[in-house]
């Protein structure tokens, strides 16, 4: 299967939110995304993933859909969308949906018909439940289990009208769709099959390893200090997602070529990943783990850890060797749910934030797998200087921070701490395209602030630098479709223990790469022999390194024949 088009492919992923607004409401759209397609097409990336631009009430900005098979207007239309698409496809580039279906928006006609009676025809599409046996309902403990929402608070919401529960992992207006009712099933897969026959050329499955749940809905372990459980035992990688899922590859995809599925699991296993990606198994193409950006992350929430470079690459090592013989990885450091790379493992301060941008870029694009690109970490963009509570906007950091602060006696101070350095806010201000105010992103005030680093850190002037870290992901993304070990060589991981330098080879064939990036801000000796004379592939940095000592935060690419 090395010939599945997506595996030379990188793809790019768009917040349309936070994009470009190109009518001054603050607000991005698509008719943003369309006039900015030429600096993806010059970036050269294959494929393009649009977050959520269906109708939405936007609690969870666009990941509560109220309507699967239209255009939220304050992003465009339908027409437009199709313009969007076929601008996309005039350009070489695919466009992908994010498909939202563990849960709806609570104004979805789906939901707000299930929770009218108890007898309603749509009530078995959502999760309901009484309260605790010999529990009043409503009353404080009572609800059906003692998970705790991803967001905040108890994950079920006690419903006036009928006396019952409804289920939400996410935020209350986001209530769990009941994947057991093959009805559901059957209008999820017409929804996705009408958005293929319109053009669009794949998913990102938001969530997807939980939309089969234990139905006994078991109690999950309360940890010291929380106010809540971890549910997920119930629901992460539950007793049906399998066969769901090959359901789902039947009934949508089979039969349908050029296509990509990317199935978003956190929580997911290397074996587990293994069965999802094999491709006999016809399940999903790729998955996003999460392994990798939970490795600063200790059992106490509140407190940040220091990357551990080794942990790093036993995390990766251990992805790569697991899908090398079937299945794929998907490759990523950033999305709209996690803080800027150059920020967390690189070094954002101005002596070297470019270099570590263009390094973190190299060793990732670098392994065997999809290279994924969030919106502006082709430009190096960094995590926003937040201060209080109130300069954030995301329904996760308010949410956890009140449960933090109000429940469980945590103090503000620490609980900002880590939202500044890891809350997703970080990854959603505004993109930034050039030195004007706002960044060139709107000529209205933009729903989250831009980044006053905008002034250094723009499209338009990386566009013209060609040392710019623009140019530089662009050279990444060309050397995946000129030389072919970037995408089907094997991949060894070289100096385990060193926790400086990130190292490894890529072989296919006769031919060789050498991978290294130093991780510091120090210089650091390779100590790995046979490479003398090679040939230089490429750099970040001006000087080329001697005898495999690198500058700080330096990265380089050497081929060999072997
Ligand atoms: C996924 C999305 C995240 C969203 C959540 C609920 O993790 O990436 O942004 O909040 O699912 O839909």
């Amino acid at each position: 299967m090395t010939d599945s088009w997506w595996k030379k492919s990188v793809v790019y992923q768009i917040y349309p939110r936070s994009f470009a607004d190109s009518d001054g409401d603050g607000m991005g759209d698509l008719r943003g995304i369309i006039a900015h397609l030429d600096h993806l097409a010059e970036l050269g990336v294959d494929v393009l993933w649009l977050s959520p631009v269906y109708p939405s009430p936007q609690d969870d900005n666009g990941y509560d859909i109220s309507d699967y098979q239209d255009i939220e207007p304050l992003f465009g239309d339908l027409a437009t969308f199709d313009e969007l698409l076929s601008g996309a496809h005039a350009r070489g580039m695919k466009i992908i949906m994010d498909l939202v279906v563990n849960h709806s928006s609570d104004e979805h006609p789906w939901f707000v018909e299930s929770r009218s009676s108890k007898d309603s025809p749509k009530r078995d599409w959502y999760w309901w439940r009484p309260a605790r046996d010999g529990m009043q309902p409503g009353a404080p403990g009572a609800e059906p289990t003692n998970w705790g929402s991803v967001f905040g608070g108890s994950s079920w919401e006690f419903d006036e009208k009928t006396g019952e529960y409804y289920l939400h992992l996410f935020s209350r207006k986001q209530p769990d769709l009941n994947w057991e009712n093959p009805a559901v099933r059957q209008a999820v897969y017409d929804m996705m099959r009408w958005w293929l026959d319109r053009g669009v050329d794949g998913f990102r499955m938001d969530v997807i390893n939980m939309i089969s749940k234990d139905v006994s809905l078991p109690d999950g372990r309360l940890n010291a200090g929380s106010a809540y459980a971890d549910g997920s035992a119930a629901f992460i990688g539950g007793p049906r997602l399998h066969e769901f899922l090959q359901e789902m590859h039947r009934e949508v995809f089979e039969g349908r070529d050029g296509l990509l599925t990317v199935g978003e699991m956190p929580g997911v296993t290397v074996d587990e990943a293994i069965l999802h990606t094999d491709p006999d198994r016809h399940e999903v193409d790729m998955v996003f783990q999460f392994d990798h950006v939970w490795v600063d992350r200790g059992p106490d929430p509140w407190r940040l850890l220091p990357l551990q470079l080794t942990q790093l690459k036993a995390i990766l090592g251990r992805w790569q060797a697991g899908l090398a013989e079937a299945g794929w990885n998907s490759l990523y450091w950033n999305n709209h749910d996690q803080p800027r790379v150059v920020s967390r493992y690189g070094d954002d301060s101005p002596a070297h934030r470019v270099a570590s941008a263009k390094m973190l870029g190299t060793v990732l694009h670098l392994h065997r797998g999809t290279p994924y690109v969030y919106q502006g970490e082709e430009l190096g963009m960094t995590n926003y200087p937040f201060g209080g509570i109130g300069d954030f906007r995301d329904i996760e950091a308010l949410g956890q921070y009140r449960q933090a602060v109000e429940l469980e006696g945590r103090t503000p101070e620490e609980v900002l701490t880590v939202l500044r350095a890891r809350g997703r806010d970080n990854a959603r201000t505004p993109m930034q395209w050039d030195d004007s105010p706002n960044g060139g992103f709107t000529t209205g005030t933009p729903w989250l602030p831009v980044n006053p680093n905008h002034r250094e850190i723009n499209a338009k002037a990386q566009r013209a630098d060609p040392d710019s870290v623009f140019h530089y992901y662009r050279r990444l993304i060309e050397l995946r479709k000129t030389e072919p070990a970037v995408a089907g060589g094997d991949f060894t991981m070289l100096l385990p223990d060193d926790e400086r330098l990130y190292a490894f080879t890529r072989r296919l064939g006769g031919t060789e790469l050498l991978v290294i990036g130093n991780f510091s801000g120090v210089e650091a000796h390779a100590p790995i022999d046979g490479w003398d004379g090679a040939e230089l592939v490429l750099t970040n940095l001006d000087e080329a390194p001697k005898d495999l000592t690198l500058a700080p935060w330096q990265a380089v690419i050497y081929r060999r024949s072997v």
